[in-house]
């Protein structure tokens, strides 16, 4: 089977930690509400840090761990939804930072799931391109940049932080499944500013009249919408990528899911027919960090111990888009 190893793992998260408490000093929301309706107790906050930055340091950590130069990373694919700038990428900016010279590097947005889809991606180019050895993912998210911190529906929910993967080609299995709903854009998203200009006459745009009126620059999203589509999301992408490999999805050792709710990993769990202690969960300490969330878990769960080498993973994701995916992969 044609193949990925995770050869080095990176993370990097802010030491501002903003605890329940501290929320409810400043919307109207409570520890309790919080900790029972999402599994959340605290998140982490950039304070000064910016996106590149700390994907830049999650990378040189996934690169120490694999014991490889900067020079010899190949691709680097970023998956962020909040940039530093339109323009450059992420990923060009991390290249310079890391000394990753001869690397092509493309940012990629799929919001939530986009780690998944960036080791999907990866494991594509390296099956395809023979010359190419390494591939690093980065993903790093400053979600504090787009959340409504009035918005008590939405502002207990996220967090920032930064985590990367080195991988190679091998003969492990591997199977994965991406997909997208855009018909469920309009359920969570979050505007560019909008400019003026000598030129315009329009007063509104048209996403501020159509299916994206509410919201400004700040995520919006209908949180119950997000929350049905997730309880669907994870367990179908999770079964039709072990269908492709007629895997028996009880032979999975552990699942990694997107850090969103725990009630939705909870939900995933009860229709995958899956125990609970066979999934990795952070959401406690570090809330939703977005595309940072799952390979903040892998890198957390590697390094305490509790994914060895052999372990057969499925990493499983659902975001912004609406978009889901899941790989499996043995570590
Ligand atoms: O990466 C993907 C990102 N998003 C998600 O995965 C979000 C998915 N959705 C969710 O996780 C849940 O829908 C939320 C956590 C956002 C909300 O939980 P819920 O159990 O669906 O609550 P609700 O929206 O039904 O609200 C119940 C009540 C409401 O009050 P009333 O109308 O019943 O009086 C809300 O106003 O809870 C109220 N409420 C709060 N109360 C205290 C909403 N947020 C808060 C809060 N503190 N922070």
């Amino acid at each position: 089977m044609f193949g990925i190893e995770i050869v080095g793992t990176g993370a990097y998260c802010p030491s501002l930690s903003v605890t329940n408490d501290d929320l409810a000093k400043v919307v109207d929301t409570s520890d309790e509400w919080i900790f029972s309706r999402t599994g959340i107790r605290s998140r982490r906050i950039a304070n000064g840090e910016a996106t590149w930055e700390m994907g830049a340091a999650a990378a040189e950590e996934a690169l120490r761990s694999a014991g490889i130069n900067g020079s010899e990373v190949g691709l680097i694919i970023d998956t962020t939804i909040t940039s530093d700038f339109s323009t450059p990428s992420m990923a060009c900016v991390i290249q310079s930072r890391i000394g990753a010279g001869n690397a092509a590097a493309f940012d990629l947005g799929a919001a939530c799931s986009g780690f998944v889809y960036g080791l999907d991606a990866a494991k594509r180019y390296l099956q395809t391109d023979p010359e190419l050895k390494y591939v690093l993912v980065v993903s790093n998210e400053k979600l504090s940049n787009i959340t409504d911190y009035s918005d008590r529906s939405s502002c207990i929910l996220f967090g920032d932080g930064a985590a990367a993967a080195v991988v190679t080609r091998s003969e492990k299995l591997y199977s994965s499944y991406i997909g997208a709903n855009g018909n469920g854009a309009k359920f969570l998203y979050a505007k560019n500013h909008k400019v003026l200009h000598p030129f315009r006459t329009a007063e509104t745009d048209s996403i501020e009249t159509g299916e994206f009126a509410n919201g400004s620059v700040f995520l919006f999203q209908d949180g119950k919408e997000v929350y049905k589509f997730a309880t669907k999301a994870l367990p179908s992408a999770a079964k039709k990528a072990a269908e492709k490999i007629n895997m028996d999805i009880n032979n999975i050792d552990w699942f990694i899911p997107h850090q969103a709710n725990i009630r939705i990993i909870e939900a995933a769990a009860k229709n995958l027919g899956v125990p609970m202690d066979k999934f990795v969960v952070n959401i406690k300490e570090h809330g939703n960090t977005s595309s940072a969330s799952i390979p903040i878990a892998l890198h957390e769960a590697i390094t305490s111990g509790q994914v060895k080498r052999g372990d057969k993973l499925c990493l499983v994701g659902f975001g912004a888009g609406l978009t889901l995916g899941a790989i499996i992969t043995e570590y």
